[in-house]
């Protein structure tokens, strides 16, 4: 049976999204970012909050954004960049349009997970946490999205693909694409 689309996901597990940066990175947002920190400053274990604050600003945390925040909090800057790189929510570099995150838990391992990870590995030319050159799509490998029954599964910014064969990953890439410029243009 072909992959197919069985829901909409309101979430995704990761917080990042189309990076905000452009390269430079205005004031307005470290005037923001200023706001958070002061009013995180005090209180202990304000690092996560801070950073989470920060990626929500700028899309990705880069170095001059961990340095703001080290700066402001009076914490080293190996601290921040520890937190910034240990936790999986967090990036640093710019996430592509769409995260594609395919799930690596066991009941799709069985099914063939490896291999979708390995067909889109090969179509994009990225490897799991890289970014596609055209800026589309971030890879990435999940565990368990509570979606057993249609194993192997692979999530597209926030579709669902259920039962999917690495031949079928070049028509859901396109297919994605496709459906979305629609959306765009018919707003
Ligand atoms: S293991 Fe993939 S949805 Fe559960």
């Amino acid at each position: 049976m072909a992959s197919e689309v069985v829901a909409k996901r309101s979430k995704l597990e990761s917080v990042g999204g189309e990076c905000k940066c452009h390269g430079k990175l205005p004031d307005d947002r470290f005037d923001k970012l200023r706001d958070v920190i002061d009013e995180y400053k005090d209180k202990p274990g304000s690092l996560i909050p801070v950073l989470h604050e920060a990626q929500q600003l700028f899309g990705c945390l880069p170095e001059d954004v961990q340095e703001f925040v080290a700066k402001g909090l009076g914490v080293p800057e190996s601290e921040v960049y520890g937190v910034a790189t240990f936790y999986s929510l967090f990036s640093l570099k710019p996430k592509g349009k769409w995260t594609i995150s395919v799930c690596l838990g066991t009941a799709c391992y069985v099914k063939g997970a490896a291999d979708c990870l390995e067909a889109l590995k090969k179509e994009l030319g990225i490897d799991i946490g890289g970014t596609s050159e055209d800026g589309l799509f971030t890879l990435e490998g999940v565990r368990c999205v509570g979606a057993c029954a249609l194993a192997p599964v692979v999530v597209i910014g926030d579709t669902v693909y259920a039962k999917v064969k690495p031949e079928d990953i070049k028509r859901i890439l396109a297919e994605h694409v496709e459906a979305h410029s629609t959306e765009a243009h018919a707003s």
